[in-house]
């Protein structure tokens, strides 16, 4: 059956526009006679026009509904009332929905700011209820709609003036809701979401047009309706979505004992039972409330400090509907990712990587003769298969998106990440665990390219207020992150991210609106869009790459981190790294503010001797070679001089030695960073000369047969780079001439 106003009397105020328009049209299209009420005001409060109002009263006859205009403010709520009476002869439904925005941040709102904010929304609102409750009263029928706010239940940046007010909204509807209860006058709050004018300053244009009113207008006609019993209930509504809100109350703790003073520090003993959600209770009512605590007072007399306050039977713990066996047996399809040299690129542009630094030209053209997938990508093809959608759909989990947390991620390398391809990830659940409050999922990907293993991905996921199912804490399988040595770093690396690094990060697939969509982070904690925790991972991992392994992808093994804190775009990252052995301590930290945004987290690299066979295996190291002898020798020097060496020389010099016409070896001696070091096989850093000779002339030239000058003008020894820097080389060579 339709939800039928025939005979009713409703007042929509502010209804010249936005949210208000669609309410007056909706009832209208109903039954209902309506005063469309506006004062035709702009978004601030400024001017006034009947115009508004007197374009949805027309709207609304031309549909051959009944409504009148009323131009006065809310603040004047009898005339508005009055409008009613007069008009129609009665008033059953107030909207109370007219509103403004004066935002500023709070050391700014001046007094005029922050009373007409709650003129308008507040007193206004106050006003026209008022003016109705007795006629309500008399014919025992009455429904009516505060309209609150996400920034209000919430808080948001420069919406102290309007948050408070909107929050007020929520205290008068609930005490109107006890007071209106037999009475059959009934009091709903709402806090919408909608594109309108007030909002289109602060969300892009095709959100505005998207949340359309008239998927908040249905649950206002729903609350307004005889049928409806809901009482002083709050809804979150938007987008065609709409939930129930409600209080939640850890079990606390009592920390007063039988005549003893209550102490500070008996509260910072408690604090975290004080905080713990755990079996938390949902008091609905002031009787509730006052009632438990009252009843503290006898339990201290009993002596009772400290002890479990018993849990409610709406405790998290009946609600929640986890069950791990089900979910570690489900089955889930791979998830194939195919991709090129674009994708990869993209990707080291989302993570940082930049033309300014030539080492990073390797990640960034696909025409390098080195050109490489960096080895972080690996956690694409597997978040996508395993963070997607899926999940809820998953029996045995039972989760609401919107509490779900990333908290760590683990990946492990296998072989070097093709350039393109297409790659399967086997996706599976691998322990659910119970936390109290929330529940933590493990689910692993592993992603093959044919049938060959590239990489693991442990994803570890926090859902908030999924817990207490009865499940166990910790797991086996689970891959734990690592403190640091309690040591001052061994190495420190500073860089920025840009504005735009989660803007360009969310292009490698990670699309969730938190990262760019001002309004969506606003809904959430978040003042503005958050950067992806895997995106500072992404930072992270090749900042220890470029440090300890010379850029080289093949010595990448493995990354653990947990996601601490959110970080901003256009913050700076401070990755601090301690080696030990082949297993580098990473702790990331957001350089303006101090906190760690990745912690416990670890890089396990190759050793150098070991990197990659399928690298080493590119260039042929040829056994046999007579050069090799002469650059272990070098290798041994470099160790034990570098420092000196480096100060000497200052350069970096790549030797390419030909055997029989071919490339056979290739060694790169740095003696320009750090206190030098030697290289075999592939470089990926800055080079400042490279030699190419063949194995023969080399020796000829370390045991002084041949002088370099004159390998050189012959073309026996072929030069790029700085040629100025062979001079100092020779310093090292001739010494070679002893061997
Ligand atoms: P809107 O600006 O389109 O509509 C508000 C209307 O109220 C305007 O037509 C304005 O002329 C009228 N008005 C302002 N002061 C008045 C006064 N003193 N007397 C009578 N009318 C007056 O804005 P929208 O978005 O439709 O907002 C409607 C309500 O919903 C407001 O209370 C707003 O705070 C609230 N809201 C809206 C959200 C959204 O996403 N659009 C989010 C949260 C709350």
């Amino acid at each position: 059956m339709s939800l039928l106003f025939e005979g009713r009397v409703v007042l929509v105020t502010g209804a010249g526009g936005g949210l208000g328009r669609d309410y007056a049209l909706a009832f209208a299209a109903r039954g209902a006679s309506v005063v469309v009420n506006d004062l035709g005001v702009d978004t601030a409060g400024g001017g006034r026009s009947s115009a508004a109002a007197d374009k949805v009263v027309q709207e609304i006859r031309a549909k051959g509904g009944k409504a009148v205009a009323n131009y006065d403010s809310v603040e004047d709520g009898e005339k508005l009332i009055q409008t009613a009476l007069d008009s129609f002869g009665r008033i059953d439904i107030v909207v109370n929905n007219a509103g403004i925005l004066r935002d500023r941040s709070f050391p700014r709102t001046s007094d005029l700011d922050w009373d007409l904010i709650h003129r308008i929304h507040l007193r206004g609102s106050f006003m026209v209820t008022r003016a109705a409750w007795n006629h309500m009263r008399k014919q025992k029928f009455g429904r009516i709609i505060m309209t609150a706010s996400a920034a209000g239940i919430y808080g948001n940046f420069g919406q102290a003036n309007y948050s408070s007010a909107k929050l007020g909204l929520l205290g008068l509807a609930n005490s109107l809701a006890v007071e209106g209860q037999k009475h059959n006058i009934h009091c709903n709050t709402i806090a919408p979401v909608a594109g309108s004018r007030l909002t289109e300053t602060v969300m892009p244009p095709d959100l505005v047009a998207s949340l359309k009113p008239e998927y908040v207008s249905p649950l206002v006609v729903w609350l307004c309706h005889e049928q409806c019993q809901e009482n002083g209930g709050l809804f979150e509504v938007g987008a065609g979505w709409i939930a129930k809100l409600r209080w939640e109350r850890t079990q606390g703790s009592i920390v007063r004992q039988k005549n003893k003073p209550m102490t500070p520090e008996a509260v910072r003993d408690q604090w975290d039972k004080i905080c713990d959600f755990t079996n938390s209770v949902k008091p609905s009512n002031v009787q509730e409330s006052m009632g438990f605590v009252i009843n503290v007072l006898s339990r201290v007399e009993d002596g009772e400090a400290g002890a479990n306050l018993t849990a409610a039977p709406t405790s998290a713990a009946s609600e929640s509907k986890m069950n791990p066996t089900v979910a570690m047996e489900h089955k889930m399809p791979p998830g194939v990712f195919t991709y090129d040299h674009v994708q990869c690129i993209l990707y080291a542009l989302g993570v940082g990587m930049s033309t300014k630094d030539p080492d990073h030209l390797r990640f960034l053209y696909e025409g390098h003769p080195d050109f490489s997938c960096l080895p972080t990508f690996g956690v694409i093809p597997a978040h996508l298969a395993v963070m997607g959608g899926e999940l809820i759909s998953i029996p045995g989990i039972d989760l609401d998106y919107t509490q779900v947390l990333h908290g760590e991620q683990y990946l492990e390398l296998y072989k070097p990440l093709p350039t393109s391809g297409t790659l399967t990830t086997e996706r599976s659940v691998v322990d659910v665990l119970d936390k109290g409050s929330g529940a933590v999922l493990i689910f692993e990907g592993k992603t093959y390219s044919g049938d060959e293993l590239v990489c693991y991905n442990q994803f570890t996921v926090f859902v908030v207020g999924a817990g207490g199912f009865g499940g166990k804490r910790n797991s086996d399988k689970a891959k734990a992150p690592l403190p640091p040595p309690k040591r001052a770093p061994d190495a420190v690396v500073i860089e920025s991210t840009t504005r735009d690094q989660a803007a360009l990060y969310r292009l490698s697939g990670d699309w969730n609106p938190l990262h760019i969509d001002p309004s969506f982070a606003a809904m959430g904690t978040f003042k503005v869009p958050i950067l992806h925790g895997l995106c500072s991972f992404g930072f992270a991992a090749r900042h220890v790459l470029k440090h300890y392994a010379n850029n080289d992808p093949s010595r990448f093994k493995a990354i653990k981190v947990r996601f601490a804190k959110p970080v901003l775009p256009g913050q700076s990252l401070q990755t601090e790294m301690w080696k030990e052995g082949n297993r580098i301590h990473v702790q990331c930290k957001v350089k303006e503010t101090g906190d760690v945004a990745l912690s416990g987290a670890y890089v396990d690299l190759h050793p150098a001797s070991e990197a990659s066979p399928e690298v080493l295996h590119k260039v042929p190291q040829g056994g046999g070679l007579q050069s090799e002898l002469v650059f272990a020798e070098i290798g041994r020097r470099i160790k034990d001089l570098g420092s000196e060496l480096v100060k000497k020389v200052n350069g970096v010099f790549s030797w390419e030695i030909t055997k029989d016409g071919e490339k056979a070896a290739q060694w790169t001696i740095d003696l320009k960073n750090g206190s030098g070091s030697l290289h075999k096989g592939p470089y990926s850093g800055k080079v400042d000369l490279t030699f190419t000779v063949s194995d023969e002339d080399f020796m000829d030239v370390v045991t002084g047969k041949l002088m370099p000058q004159k390998a050189f003008f012959s073309g026996k020894l072929k030069a790029k780079g700085n040629i100025m820097l062979s001079q100092k080389l020779e310093v090292i060579l001739k010494d070679h001439a002893k061997l």
